[in-house]
């Protein structure tokens, strides 16, 4: 699929066929979502891969939302709260292949990470958030490239998922992805798709100049 297709015919899909997804093909998956940004490359990201009968305790911490367990898989994108965990092979790659220019900009860096390292909680959970999320994106793109659909969801409890599958307090739990080829007429594949914002309304060429709603509320795009 053209990649502009896999971005435009996405969907959050809740109905999924019962066809398993091959650990090769989850493989591939992730292969891919190596290759998303993060911030200093710094990679914060985890996943754990949700299958069987585990996705009824997956579902109990998902405030029982359906399409959990219809999933083929769920995948828990949990983001460390540590930045320094990768720090220093990740510091040595950029210094060897010249990405550095010497070892003091190399100590500077890690200087920096360990500030990051350092600060206050919110700091660094925004900081694990933001790579963790276009990880998350890249896995969604990723499978649906080959088919797979997904949906992301925040809707659970960050803390019954810690309790529930040993999740360490020092890893946030960012996103959960739930994957799975769709069922044939799944409803949200069929139905239209849902509104979305006009370009000239979100996008400011210089000057931020955020245009207020509509207050007309039956006033949504066509496609
Ligand atoms: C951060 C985030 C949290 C979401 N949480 C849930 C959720 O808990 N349950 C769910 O069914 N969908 C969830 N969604 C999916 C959205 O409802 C969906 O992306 C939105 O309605 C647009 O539909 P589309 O993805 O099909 O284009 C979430 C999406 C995002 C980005």
């Amino acid at each position: 699929m053209h990649f502009d297709d896999v971005i435009r015919t996405r969907r959050s899909v809740h109905q999924y066929a019962d066809e398993d997804i091959g650990d090769d093909t989850l493989a591939e998956l992730f292969e891919s979502v190596r290759y998303a940004p993060s911030s200093f490359n710094l990679q914060p990201w985890e996943f754990l891969v949700v299958q069987g009968d585990d996705l009824d305790r997956l579902q109990s911490v998902a405030y029982g939302q359906e399409h959990v367990t219809d999933a083929a898989a769920a995948v828990v994108v949990l983001g460390t709260l540590d930045p320094s965990d990768h720090a220093d092979r990740v510091t040595a790659d950029l210094l060897e292949k010249g990405y550095l220019p010497d070892e003091e900009a190399a100590d500077a860096r890690l200087d920096t990470i360990d500030g990051l390292a350092n600060a206050d909680s919110e700091t660094r959970r925004v900081w694990t958030v933001q790579s963790c999320t276009l990880a998350a994106m890249a896995l969604m793109h990723a499978a649906w490239g080959r088919g797979i659909a997904s949906c992301p969801m925040g809707g659970f409890d960050a803390d019954a998922l810690h309790e529930t599958f040993d999740v360490p307090t020092d890893y946030e739990p960012v996103l959960i992805v739930t994957l799975g080829y769709p069922e044939d007429e799944a409803a949200d594949v069929e139905r239209p798709r849902k509104f979305r914002r006009p370009t000239e309304e979100f996008v400011h060429f210089g000057e931020f100049d955020p245009v207020a709603a509509p207050a007309d509320a039956s006033v949504a795009s066509d496609d």
